[in-house]
């Protein structure tokens, strides 16, 4: 039994629910971050309860420094203290870059390369020794295709930044990895996507099919948990073989 606690960003929805709940049944104590979906994070927290587990629904804007800093004081409050780090929460917006505006620049900055910041600083001051961080990149920073642009370089900087971070760890037993998923079956992949472009994705792997957040949180768990130990500073592309 592993007795650990685990803080999940956006874990409301999508991958990072499944997350929540996979470690949870690998037997972390769960903190489930949300920005807005307050009914689901207490739903699923309700439901790790059900199941035997321990979790805390904790909201936080994690583009917000303070929220974040006030989330890691409360999951400090509720169970002593935390021993990794996931941050699923993520953003997606696409179109070229000639017709990107400020706001869709703007936006993905604030969630998906400073909220990642924000939960990096406070996890590189507080995790304790023996934790684990696991980040989300996208495999698109190997794919590259039109459209993704700030997307993809979002992800690409929290590439690096993780890498950075593992060896800034040093002397802590602390490892930080990110998980770079192919197109998985959530909101944010099948938002605004026709039956035929979906079709087109299944195919881009040899796999032929999107990949579930049940496969993205069995990655997470094996990072978090205690066969992923000797794996840092990577990213570890999950995408069926689509790159
Ligand atoms: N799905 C894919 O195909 C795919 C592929 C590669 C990488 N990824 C990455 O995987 C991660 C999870 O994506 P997903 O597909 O699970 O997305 P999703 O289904 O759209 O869920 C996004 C989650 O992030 C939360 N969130 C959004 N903005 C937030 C903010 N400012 N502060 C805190 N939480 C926030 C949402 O919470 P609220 O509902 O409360 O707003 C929700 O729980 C993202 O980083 C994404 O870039 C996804």
């Amino acid at each position: 039994m592993i007795n650990q606690v685990a803080l999940v960003t956006g874990a409301s929805r999508g991958i990072g629910a499944a997350v929540a709940e996979r470690l949870a049944r690998d037997g972390f104590t769960v903190v489930v971050n949300y920005a807005g979906s307050q009914t689901p994070a207490e739903a699923l927290v309700r439901k790790i309860e059900a199941a035997g587990g321990r979790a805390l629904a904790a909201q936080a804007d994690v583009s917000s420094a303070v929220e974040v800093a006030r989330m890691f004081d409360a999951a400090e409050a509720a169970f002593g203290g935390v021993d990794v780090v996931i941050n699923s929460a993520g953003i997606m917006k696409l179109a070229t870059l000639a017709d990107s505006d400020d706001a869709l620049f703007d936006s993905q900055i604030a969630v998906n390369l400073k909220g990642t910041f924000n939960t990096l600083r406070e996890a590189s001051r507080r995790l304790r020794n023996g934790g684990r961080i696991v980040n989300f990149s996208t495999s698109l920073v190997g794919a590259r295709l039109e459209t993704y642009g700030v997307y993809a370089a979002t992800k690409a900087a929290v590439e690096t930044m993780t890498a950075i971070l593992s060896k800034e760890l040093r002397g802590r037993s602390i490892t930080a990895n990110a998980v770079a998923p192919g197109p998985t079956g959530t909101e944010l992949f099948f938002d605004g996507k026709s039956p035929e472009v979906i079709a087109r994705f299944e195919k881009m792997n040899p796999l032929e099919r999107i990949g579930t957040p049940a496969d993205i949180a069995a990655v997470v768990s094996f990072l978090a948990g205690p066969d992923g130990g000797w794996i840092n500073g990577q990213v570890l592309r999950a995408n069926g073989g689509m790159v």
